[in-house]
């Protein structure tokens, strides 16, 4: 598939990987690949921040190279290692042959074949498809440093390693940034990406996602489903149930024969949507029959 030449074809050539997406993220999507430049999306969890990424790696035909964040990640486990064990028992196989060529043992041992490749050299890497998609996921668990280390990455896409030389991509990765922002992440990465906050979807949106990855469920159930989870994402909750949530709690629901939504199968099956037990804890007693009653009354024709 070629890169999209409308944002209208950017949102079926992702419909057709079962990916939703609205005309707003559909647009940033389409800059971001017209213009080659870094799309930057946050939001809250579960909200198709991370699926995009696959999605539309799936859709361009591109390989995925994913980057996982967290506290403490640097340089070596994002870009290359050397394979160090590997080297010690080439030079100890060395050694017991006898003297061995210096020179061209150490040529051999920081050569490609001992070059751990982590994802930002993989992601450099000539590939025939056409250059991958970079996913670098949940930046907001990284500390300050490195992601000064990641603009400098990104505004240049080369890696120099003093044994080898330098790297260069031949085409710039296509390139996905995702944060829950349980921090800010810093203006200057910021400034060099298209930014997109990827919002909870609403009720039509919603049912389009669940018709999607769970259309097994019939369109009654997952309209309460739907309504439910719309009507509780109101309250006042510590962790608000994303899209994911939605999708697993439809599927457990079908698992279960429920038919249609009670205040007892929401007790029973509330692990599915809410994982805090203060959350669980605040839709206890009448509490779910009247948000329930709300969604159904929401659903109701006016
Ligand atoms: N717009 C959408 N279209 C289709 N599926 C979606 C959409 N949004 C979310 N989903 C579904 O929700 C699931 C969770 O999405 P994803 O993992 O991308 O969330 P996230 O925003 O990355 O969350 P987190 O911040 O927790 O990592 C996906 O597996 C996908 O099935
Ligand atoms: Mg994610």
């Amino acid at each position: 598939m070629h890169t999209p030449t409308s944002i209208d074809a950017v949102q079926s050539m992702l419909a057709e990987q079962g990916y939703v997406c609205d005309r707003s993220l559909g647009t940033v999507v389409f800059l971001s690949l017209s213009l080659g430049r870094p799309l930057f999306l946050e939001g809250e969890a579960g909200v198709g921040k991370t699926e995009i990424a696959k999605a539309l790696a799936a859709s361009l035909n591109r390989r995925l190279i994913r980057l996982q964040c967290y506290e403490g990640l640097d340089a070596s486990s994002a870009v290359y290692e050397w394979n160090f064990p590997a080297q010690m028992v080439a030079i100890r196989t060395a050694e017991a042959a006898g003297g061995a060529d210096r020179k061209a043992l150490q040529a051999e041992l920081f050569s490609d074949d001992y070059l751990i490749e982590r994802p930002l050299l993989d992601a450099m890497r000539p590939d025939e498809h056409g250059a991958p998609v970079l996913l670098i996921d949940e930046l907001d668990r990284t500390d300050e440093p490195f992601e000064a280390f990641l603009l400098e990455a990104l505004s240049d896409f080369q890696v120099t390693i003093p044994e080898l030389g330098t790297i260069k991509a031949p085409e710039p990765p296509i390139v996905i940034l995702t944060s829950n922002r349980t921090r800010e992440v810093h203006d200057a990465l910021k400034r060099r990406c298209l930014y997109h906050w990827v919002d909870y979807p609403n009720f039509d949106r919603e049912m389009e996602i669940l018709q999607a990855r769970a259309p097994e469920a019939a369109a009654e159930l997952s309209r309460e489903v739907v309504a439910f989870v719309q009507r509780l994402r109101t309250e006042d909750l510590f962790k608000k149930p994303g899209v994911a949530e939605t999708i697993d709690w439809a599927k457990c629901l079908l698992a279960l024969d429920v038919i249609t939504l009670s205040p007892e199968v929401i007790a029973d099956t509330l692990g599915a949507i809410l994982k805090y037990q203060d959350d669980i804890q605040k839709l206890q007693g009448s509490e779910a029959k009247r948000l329930l009653d709300e969604a159904k009354a929401s659903l109701e024709p006016a």
